[in-house]
């Protein structure tokens, strides 16, 4: 029997859809440098207590969907379900804050072992920002302006939709958990082992509950903002203020905890409802307090993840089609001198991608095979081209020929990049 790939780990070669991820990928990361973030590249393996502390430990990602093994020498270990995590555990390693706080982006694939169907996968790409050591909440304000600019240019505005929420501090989440802990108490016939466990340990989670049932129960649950304190009010109202003065749409979702145990003040995420039920493109926010959950003092950060395969999803293709060349050579001469005058070409029209043929050709068959493989231009190079140092330039897309030496060929692609 064939080998193939393992479920949910995709393989992509169609060169239409790598065009499209590497503009789209492109884009991105000029919008990351722009606002001064430089690239953080991560070690996909960590040790699996990065993400028990940090993601925590009744989250879904941290029960169910790490990729854990045991290391030959009994540490165990976990390919990366996100970035957030080891973002700040370099940053504590390197102690790279007591220079000046850092702004980084990656962009790199993240394994989860979740169920797969449309638009969610065990291994996937991230794209993610993340500002550490900044506390102002002009920050988070920046991020979320950053990521509608983002959605504009990429055309996608008017299908995705921001919602947000404000965690509260420890005395206002105590007293939430109690009031929550009290509401579920009356409904916990039905729960599942860990859901109890959650009612016991981290009752926000179950908020955030995939399973139907408990969704029906959530609608009527306590909601936090009823128990802020004045600051936290303020701290919120200050946030849709900026949005609104900047005509960000959002919807404040007071039921909103993300997935992921650390976050702290705004949190957020985009949704794209076309999608279907992996509608969620993009989710971020401050996690303050995720630095001292790993053995540091605390560490004001605060940021986002978009995920590629979705966020490609809901992009159009309007993708210029690259200029791309072939040279076919007749002759054995001909063969001889392609190389050089591929080099040339490539040297003189960067942006353009010129193909060699390494064998001598037959010219009706190089030319079918040409058409078929939707090359721009065609160059044929036979005994006559070198001995008249005029080569012939075939323009596929208009059925045109001319005459032209190498210099003219070169002027000729220049002018169509
Ligand atoms: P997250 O919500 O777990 O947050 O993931 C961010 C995004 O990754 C999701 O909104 C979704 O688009 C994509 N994603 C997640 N799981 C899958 C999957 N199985 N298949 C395809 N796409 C997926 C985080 O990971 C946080 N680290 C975000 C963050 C950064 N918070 C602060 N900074």
């Amino acid at each position: 029997m064939s080998i193939q790939a393992v479920r949910g780990f995709n393989d992509i070669f169609d060169t239409e859809t790598t065009a499209k991820i590497q503009a789209v990928e492109q884009l991105l990361i000029q919008a990351a440098q722009a606002h001064g973030y430089s690239e953080v590249r991560l070690p996909f393996l960590e040790k699996a207590e990065l993400y028990r502390r940090s993601i925590g430990e009744t989250s879904d990602i941290v029960n169910k969907e790490m990729y854990t093994f045991s290391d030959k020498n009994d540490d165990l270990l976990c390919l990366r379900p996100e970035g957030t995590a080891s973002c700040i555990r370099t940053a504590i390693e390197h102690n790279v804050l007591y220079q000046h706080s850092r702004k980084w982006y990656y962009l790199s694939p993240m394994f989860r072992r979740e169920r797969p169907q449309k638009g969610r996968y065990r291994q996937f790409y991230q794209f993610g920002m993340e500002a550490i050591g900044i506390a102002e909440p002009f920050v988070d304000i920046e991020h979320l302006l950053l990521l509608h600019n983002i959605f504009k240019t990429l055309k996608i505005g008017s299908k995705v939709r921001l919602t947000l929420n404000y965690l509260g501090g420890a005395d206002t989440r105590a007293r939430y958990k109690q009031a929550l802990q009290a509401y579920y108490h009356q409904h916990k016939n039905s729960f599942s082992p860990l859901d109890l466990q959650r009612l016991e340990e981290n009752p926000l989670r179950i908020l955030d509950s995939k399973d139907s049932s408990l969704q029906a129960i959530n609608k009527n649950a306590p909601v936090m903002s009823n128990f802020y304190n004045d600051s936290e009010q303020k701290a919120l109202e200050a946030i849709t203020q900026q949005l609104n003065a900047h005509e960000i749409a959002y919807a404040h979702n007071p039921y909103l905890v993300r997935g992921l145990d650390y976050y702290t003040g705004c949190i957020y995420e985009w949704v794209a409802p076309e999608l279907g039920a992996q509608a969620t493109v993009c989710g971020g926010g401050r996690y303050d307090k995720l630095a001292n959950q790993l053995g540091s003092q605390d560490i004001a950060a605060t940021g986002f993840s978009i995920g590629m395969e979705r966020l490609l999803e809901l992009v159009e293709t309007n993708i210029p089609p690259k200029i791309t060349v072939t040279w076919i050579s007749l002759s054995e001469e001909s063969l001889k001198s392609s190389l050089q005058s591929c080099h040339k070409i490539r040297q003189a029209c960067p942006g353009i991608s010129v193909d060699t043929n390494y064998d001598i050709s037959k010219i009706k068959n190089a030319l079918k095979k040409a058409n078929k493989r939707g090359y721009t231009y065609v160059i044929i190079s036979g005994e006559d081209e070198i001995n008249t140092g005029k080569y012939q330039l075939k323009d596929m897309i208009n059925n045109e020929q001319y005459s032209l030496s190498l210099e003219e060929i070169i002027t000729h692609l220049q002018h169509k990049v």
